[in-house]
């Protein structure tokens, strides 16, 4: 027996970046969980606390270093006391820069990538084996291999006891890495080539999920609409996907995200038009509206073609609101294709969207372009672009007063009295009301507008 059973640790998990991480800490709280770990909230009753890290904005690598100073401080405290904490990196930055990490910060025990969650077990207790040891000697266990063993294929055992309280939405990872080369990113290179998980697993997790009380799921992927998962020996797109998903009973509502325009085939679109259940909100960055840019960056579509996939996505559902990523000082981009990008957003006109100014990851083909952009100008380009799509998304929000719209109500809301969901287009919504109403889908009248949110009443209640 292991002292793990006596006492229970606590485990802090600190999730960066995109919602994938967030489902991956969720993994690793899962797979630590039989060990005797259980989650805390508060970082100083840690006894292990993991940074599952994030490598796709700038100087991520150095923001790692720094919440490591911190939390050495922490350590040497611990251990001063007569305590431990025990420290691992995941994540992104973690496969990218393992060894860079055990060499500059000993203090870590364990550095593993995104392919190694369901091994953390053996690192823990390989890193427990050596808490004891003359600091000289200690050696973070490191893995950032990209093992040829299916990375999905441990998920269901571990997440069978822990789906359930998670609340009423949830994320699925379905798919995970890119084959797409986009030229300024490392997703390829952190996450490897894309897999996708089988259908039965994705629709077991999904019934156990509903069973749960989940009523709304995320599907996640890096590339979630290249989702090619196997059922009796053919390959599964994520159009019949959501069919398939549709038919759970409790099951009420599906997203996904993040989708590439190329992937966007005709029975997904078919399935938008079909299925109410799908909601009507979907993320598909362009990233630049310039087809000098777009080739750049190896993006594999035009500005025209992503317009004409928009006029058709729309055909299919008319009410679809479109969110996007763009990014402002790719190396070579001239005023034009700047204004080429604003023109593309013009013609969209979108609900949301996230914009980065360029920055240089090493090993990507970006960082070796020359006629980089000088910094001052991304900094305009990005100031100009994000005023346009912040009275867009202002907009968006406004045509929805005087609407009647079902939300999902998932808690209690800011202000006593009041319970919050969200619009089938993913705006928060907050409304007076009992919380008997949560858990379940209602029409609201929107009434307001706020800074990114919407108010309302219970349609029901002003009608009486
Ligand atoms: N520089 C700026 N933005 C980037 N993104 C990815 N890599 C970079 C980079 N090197 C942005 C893209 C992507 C989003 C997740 O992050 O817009 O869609
Ligand atoms: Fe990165 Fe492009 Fe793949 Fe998206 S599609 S993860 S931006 S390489």
């Amino acid at each position: 027996m292991t002292d793990t059973q006596f006492a229970p640790k606590k485990l802090f998990i600190k999730t960066y970046g995109c919602q994938m991480n967030v489902y991956d800490s969720d993994r690793m709280a899962d797979a630590l969980a039989p060990h005797g770990y259980h989650p805390t909230q508060d970082m100083a009753e840690a006894d292990l606390i993991l940074l599952n890290t994030c490598h796709i904005r700038e100087k991520a690598s150095e923001k790692v270093f720094s919440e490591l100073g911190r939390l050495k401080e922490l350590q040497t405290d611990r251990r001063a006391s007569g305590g431990d904490l025990m420290i691992g990196v995941a994540g992104c930055v973690a496969q990218a820069e393992g060894e860079e990490i055990a060499r500059r910060a000993p203090m870590v025990d364990m550095v593993f990538g995104p392919q190694a969650y369901h091994r953390l077990p053996e690192m823990l207790a390989k890193a427990e084996s050596q808490r004891h040891m003359h600091p000289s000697l200690k050696r973070a266990v490191v893995d950032t291999d990209f093992p040829e063993e299916d990375k999905f294929a441990h998920l269901p055992a571990a997440r069978k006891e822990v789906t359930i309280s998670r609340g009423l939405t949830a994320f699925l990872t379905v798919q995970e890495g890119c084959d797409k080369f986009c030229s300024f990113c490392v997703v390829p290179y952190t996450r490897g080539s894309e897999v996708s998980r089988p259908v039965a697993q994705v629709l077991d997790e999904a019934r156990r999920l509903a069973e749960a009380g989940v009523k709304e799921i995320t599907l996640l992927g890096q590339n979630v609409n290249a989702y090619h998962g196997e059922d009796s020996g053919r390959a599964v797109g994520l159009g019949e996907l959501a069919y398939r998903l549709a038919e759970i009973p409790g099951l009420e509502r599906l997203r996904y995200t993040t989708s590439h325009p190329r992937d966007m085939d005709d029975a997904l679109i078919a399935a938008h038009r079909d299925l109410d259940f799908l909601m009507p909100y979907l993320h598909l960055p362009v990233q630049s509206g310039s087809d000098t840019i777009l080739k750049a960056m190896n993006r594999k579509h035009t500005a025209a073609e992503y317009l004409a996939l928009i006029d058709k996505i729309k055909t299919a559902r008319p009410d679809m609101a479109l969110s996007g990523d763009f990014i402002v000082g790719f190396p070579g981009e001239t005023d034009q294709d700047f204004k080429d990008t604003l023109s593309i957003i013009r013609a969209v006109g979108y609900a949301s969207a996230y914009s980065f100014k360029y920055s240089t990851r090493p090993g990507t083909p970006g960082a070796n372009m020359g006629n980089q952009v000088a910094e001052e100008v991304k900094v305009e380009r990005l100031a100009r672009l994000q005023e346009l799509v912040t009275s867009q998304t202002n907009q968006f929000h406004a045509s929805m007063v005087g609407r009647t719209l079902p939300v999902l109500i998932e808690r209690v809301g800011r202000m006593p009295g009041q319970v919050g969901g969200r619009s089938p287009y993913l705006q928060a919504v907050h409304l007076e009301g009992s919380t008997d109403l949560i858990g379940a889908i209602h029409q609201v009248e929107i009434t307001g507008v706020m800074t990114n949110s919407l108010t309302g009443r219970l349609a029901q209640a002003a009608a009486a």
